[in-house]
């Protein structure tokens, strides 16, 4: 008895607006679609997960799966209908006996309701997560009421939607032609029955922006336990005719002298990091005596104390650097820093602060010797 878990990512997200699609966006640490993955991936009664993709996502997809057990990609189409009958396809051979078809743009899939859906499944017959409709439901017509809609039996689909994995793959060619906004109608269509089981309300897509703020507040109300972690670091002027601070370089007299690429603002913010998780320093997990950092982008120190954290199944609520220095000016680049250090971590830009100060001439930084930077860094981690 195997069962496969098919996640729909080939979407573009118009209504999410922005440069990636939803599905790629940074939640807290992890992309969307990677937090959709994770769940299937360790819930014990499912074998394999396999994804269905843009052919303009690989390496939006690669990003975020890295290090993920998955079935090799899959190409989408147009509509999420495509999309999945192309996934079903390219299952054929791999034959599970059951799938679970997911739409990647939900993040939060609760192991319970894996499990109701799988239970309900039998032959011929799916079953789909989703919740009754509590408001009232009205019909309007440019913005008056025409109707009221009976509530009594109505309910919201969700995903993840579960079937015989050879009935679905028959049921989407045999109505590729007509259009279904999900898989329970296209099953419905070719004659099938379909259970809803409770799903949950964590189980929301990420449609707009504001669901992906939602997504993080939810994340926030989980972890009920912050840290905070505090990080240092001294890097002198040498050679060279730019500074590499929080991963942006600098045009300068100078360079800084290291064995990385001494981007002494990132060393400082990894090591806060990974203080806030008390997972030793950065001295510990990249020593410097090991030549595969010799000039080593710090972002790869930095992604590695990130890492710590989510598997913590934590995330990191703020960071906060002091660059201390006389030269170079760090004001024309701190909007620049904060969204390289907001890639790099993947949290939101609105949570990373980059300020600067001199330390009026006095000390090893006033003389101009080299560049200090010190940083603070917040980590929420869920109860237990
Ligand atoms: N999807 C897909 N292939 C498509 C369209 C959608 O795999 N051609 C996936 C999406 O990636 C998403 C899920 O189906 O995970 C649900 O679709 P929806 O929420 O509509 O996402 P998008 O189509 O990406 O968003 P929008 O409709 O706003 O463009
Ligand atoms: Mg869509």
């Amino acid at each position: 008895m195997t069962t496969v878990a098919l996640l729909m990512a080939a979407g573009r997200g118009s209504r999410f607006g922005g440069e990636r699609p939803k599905q790629y966006a940074a939640l807290a640490g992890k992309a969307v679609l990677r937090r959709a993955a994770c769940c299937y991936l360790t819930h014990p009664a499912i074998d394999r997960v396999a994804t269905v993709i843009h052919p303009d996502d690989a390496g939006l997809y690669a990003a975020a799966t890295d290090g993920l057990d998955l079935l090799p990609s899959i190409e989408g189409g147009d509509t999420r209908q495509e999309s999945v009958r192309r996934g079903l396809e390219a299952l054929a051979d791999l034959n599970p006996d059951t799938i679970l078809i997911h739409d990647a743009a939900r993040p939060f899939v609760p192991a319970k309701v894996i499990d109701r859906v799988l239970n309900a499944i039998g032959p011929r017959t799916g079953a789909i997560a989703a919740l009754p409709v509590h408001d009232s439901l009205r019909r309007a017509d440019g913005g008056r009421i025409i109707d009221d809609v009976d509530r009594f039996g109505v309910w919201r689909a969700q995903t993840p939607q579960g079937f015989p994995f050879q009935d679905i793959r028959e049921a989407h060619i045999a109505v590729a032609h007509e259009g279904h906004t999900d898989d329970a109608s296209v099953a419905r269509a070719a004659g099938m029955t379909v259970t809803v089981v409770e799903g949950a309300e964590e189980l929301f897509k990420i449609t707009t922006a504001d669901d992906l703020l939602r997504a993080e507040a939810l994340l926030r109300q989980r972890a009920d336990r912050s840290r905070v972690g505090m990080g240092f670091d001294v890097h002198r002027f040498g050679s060279g005719d730019s500074v590499q601070l929080c991963g942006v370089a600098i045009p300068h007299g100078r360079g800084l002298a290291g064995h990385s690429d001494a981007d002494v603002a990132l060393h400082a913010l990894t090591d806060a990091i990974l203080g806030a998780v008390c997972a030793g320093d950065i001295g510990h997990h990249f020593p410097p005596t090991d030549p595969r950092w010799q000039g080593a982008d710090s972002a790869i120190f930095l992604t590695e104390a990130a890492r710590q954290v989510t598997d913590l199944d934590g995330h990191i609520g703020h960071v906060d650097l002091t660059i201390i220095c006389e030269r170079p000016k760090i004001g024309p680049h701190r909007e620049a820093m904060r969204a390289r250090i907001a890639e790099i971590l993947q949290i939101n830009v609105a949570t990373v602060s980059v300020k600067a100060t001199t330390t009026e001439r006095l000390g090893l930084t006033g003389r101009g010797e080299g560049i200090a930077a010190q940083a603070v860094a917040t980590v929420w981690l869920p109860a237990g």
